[in-house]
């Protein structure tokens, strides 16, 4: 007999006449199940890239193939409305039971209205402009057939040198797990029933970022402290925020492979957690358990995986191979293999698939939501708010319209690509409004003078054409940076400084003495100590997307104050990594009066940019910093009042950071930890109160039992505009 989609719903309805349970779906799900064979069940926790857009290896070229035989539940990297549509008939239609496709994606920061990379949205501090931005990438992939996003990355990435960097929220816990909650919002929305929602999944569960050396994929080996106290907690924040599905991570923790660990997927994520999506692996990492040295063979690492609590197999096809064997040995239970397609069902059910499992796609929508001006004018938005002024020097910027001639030297000037960044979904290079463009919207043609004057990783040495054309300027513009792939996944750079050739062109135009403003584009902290020196402005710009050339120029001229901050130290140099605000003390910190106290020969302990690290075209003060009670327990909240002042010229925002430092613990404890931030905006003179309420028991760590404690005793409390520039204040906790 063939079933479809028919008969399953008249089982759906007969189980629910029997009765509803507390689980969503339950009836509907137990009727499924009871049709299914072994491996149809196999199907469902199996995904598959489809050969359009690939991400790794493609083991499963003949995918249509299992498809059909109900042998893949799942597909990803295939997308648009009418190319999923296709896949999603023959599912419903060509296969015994009809069960819908979901389809996944790396919706990473937008889907076709590319966003900036994650790293310069955190830079913003901004939660609403992150949830919207995530917001649209969902309703555009959702309108392109999507389900699924493999986002948001929430790994802490405390090395530079990992290309990765590019796509998480940087370097600390806390606003990390802001960014997480606000992202797993605009993805899933407040219903993932309605057509323009998709599940978020939390990714690399866990400790992916900690890679040794920031080489990616690498071992990585830390304390559980420091897995507990800096590496989880956005992973719990998304899960809080209500994220459907978690992905493992390539790496290994305590000598087991994520994919693979009991201790990560079992007792940290459903025991204590009571996670209750489903987990999927990252790409062929179950197939990785045997370089990783845990699995003889890939039965071995199938069993490793379904055994630590892993649902879904992304693209290894190792569950499709070795389940059914398992179970037949009895090594694999039909409860553990219901188990992970229960909760896969359910999110099927959830995003409303039986019901209509073409509901996501929509090409009418599609061809009016992608790239509309509403996206497009957020994409600017979000672009503006990610920008940070590193530097500064005499007001250089912003620059004035009226400047006679500006010449826009470097490769990244007249570059669509690059804008892109990684990770930049079904984005288009001739959908990105480069910085030649941007600017000639507003100067005269007359008035702009350009030159690439180099390649982004070339050998050049002659640079006198580029010279020339800057020598008739009246201000130099250069942008330098990276290329695109130069971050992202299995992009690390064991230098971090500027690529090629580009910072002896730079060199060579400071010898015109002209004002000379940089406009870096990258996907990591840069190692550039001769700018900083050098030049007279810098502005980080990271990959901005789309809109990235208006985005600079409305900065470059004063249309929009920078109020983005460093969400990631900047070393001097490599050798200072790992480097990050909230390190440990040491018993011989620093004393420049002392030899024998923590240091190096050759450079600073302190980075060129510290976290939190921004600055603005107005200047801003924080004063009448108020603690209404300086004496607390760990049921109470801090409160905390300061005024913030423009007492500038000109409009804008400020982020105003709290950091703790607690004094004496039963652990060592970090030197600072930023617990609160509130951003501003104010007009110039105007003075606003700032208020925070910290909850004490936010303030503790994970102690030597592993118990979560907030300790009495001292703590000081800072406030400033980064991590380094603040007020500091006391309380005791009691
Ligand atoms: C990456 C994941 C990604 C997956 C699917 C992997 O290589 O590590 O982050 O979601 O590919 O493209």
């Amino acid at each position: 007999m063939r079933f479809n989609f028919f008969v399953i719903l008249l089982t759906i309805c007969l189980g629910s006449m029997i009765g509803k349970t507390q689980e969503p779906f339950k009836a509907e799900i137990d009727s499924i199940l009871n049709l299914m064979t072994l491996e149809e069940k196999i199907g469902q926790l199996t995904l598959y890239t489809s050969g359009w857009d690939v991400t790794g290896p493609v083991l499963r070229e003949n995918y249509l193939d299992d498809l059909r035989q109900g042998k893949v539940g799942n597909l990803f990297n295939a997308h648009t409305a009418a190319y999923n549509h296709n896949l999603q008939k023959i599912a419903v239609e060509e296969t015994r039971l009809g069960i819908p496709l979901l389809f996944g994606y790396d919706v990473i920061h937008g889907y076709k209205t590319i966003f900036p990379i994650s790293l310069a949205e955190s830079a913003s501090w901004d939660m609403d402009a992150i949830e919207r931005s995530a917001r649209i990438a969902a309703i555009e992939a959702a309108a392109g057939g999507l389900h699924w996003t493999f986002a948001p990355m929430v790994d802490i990435a405390r090395d530079p040198r990992w290309g990765r960097v590019m796509e998480g929220a940087g370097e600390d816990t806390y606003l990390g797990s802001c960014i997480a909650k606000a992202r797993v919002k605009g993805f899933q929305g407040s219903d993932l029933a309605s057509n323009n929602t998709i599940l978020a999944c939390a990714k690399h569960f866990a400790a992916y970022g900690a890679a040794q050396a920031g080489r990616d994929y690498h071992t990585v080996d830390i304390s559980e402290n420091t897995l507990r106290d800096i590496y989880l907690p956005p992973f719990k924040a998304a899960l809080d925020a209500g994220v459907a599905t978690f992905m493992t991570s390539f790496n290994e923790y305590n000598g087991m492979p994520a994919t693979g660990s009991k201790f990560l997927l079992q007792d940290v994520l459903r025991d204590d957690w009571k996670f209750d999506g489903f987990v999927v692996t990252d790409y062929t990492s179950i197939n990785e358990m045997i370089p990783h040295g845990v699995a003889a063979n890939l039965k071995h690492a199938a069993n490793l995986a379904i055994q630590a609590g892993v649902d879904m197999d992304m693209q290894g096809a190792a569950y499709a191979d070795y389940l059914e064997e398992l179970v037949n040995e009895n090594s694999v239970s039909i409860s553990q293999i219901e188990g992970a397609v229960r909760q896969i069902l359910k999110a099927k059910y959830q995003l409303g698939l039986f019901d209509d499992p073409y509901r996501y796609g929509d090409t009418l929508l599609e061809k009016n939501l992608i790239l509309s001006n509403g996206h497009l004018d957020a994409a600017r938005d979000m672009a503006k708010k990610s920008i940070v002024l590193l530097k500064n020097d005499n007001q250089t910027l912003p620059l004035k319209t009226s400047l006679r001639k500006i010449a826009l030297i470097g490769p990244l000037a007249n570059n669509q690509d690059n804008l892109l960044g990684a990770w930049a979904a079904s984005g288009r290079a001739s959908d990105c409004v480069s910085l030649l463009s941007g600017i000639q919207e507003v100067l005269n043609e007359s008035q702009i003078l350009f030159h690439p004057g180099c390649r982004i990783n070339g050998e050049e040495t002659d640079f006198s054409e580029a010279v020339s054309i800057a020598s008739q300027a009246d201000a130099i513009i250069v942008a330098l940076g990276e290329e695109r792939h130069m971050s992202g996944e299995a992009a690390s750079r064991s230098s971090i400084g500027l690529p090629g050739s580009q910072l002896e062109l730079v060199k060579t135009l400071s010898a015109l003495d002209k004002p000379i403003i940089v406009v870096l584009m990258n996907g990591r902290p840069l190692a550039i100590p001769w700018l900083d020196q050098r030049v007279d402005a810098i502005l980080e710009t990271w990959f901005l997307g789309n809109m990235a050339g208006p985005a600079i120029t409305d900065v470059l001229f004063g249309k929009y104050n920078p109020s983005g901050k460093l969400p990631i130290t900047f070393p001097r140099n490599e050798g200072q990594i790992p480097i990050y605000y909230n390190m440990k003390n040491t018993g011989r910190p620093f004393n420049a009066t002392d030899n024998y106290t923590s240091k190096y020969l050759d450079v600073a302990n302190e980075p060129l940019y510290p976290f939190g690290f921004g600055l603005s075209y107005t200047s801003f003060r924080i004063e009448n910093i108020n603690i209404f009670d300086s004496v607390l327990t760990i049921y109470d909240d801090l409160v905390l009042t300061a005024d913030l002042k423009n007492n500038g010229t000109v409009s804008g925002e400020e982020v105003v950071q709290l950091y703790i430092t607690d004094k004496v613990g039963s652990l060592t404890r970090p030197v600072r930890e930023l617990k609160g931030f509130k951003k501003i905006f104010l007009e110039p003179g105007q003075s606003e109160q700032i208020r925070f309420e910290i909850p004490i028991r936010s303030l503790g760590f994970h102690n030597a039992k592993m118990d979560y404690v907030v300790e009495e005793g001292a703590f000081d409390i800072h406030l400033g505009n980064s991590s380094t520039n603040t007020v500091t204040k006391s309380i005791i906790v009691q």
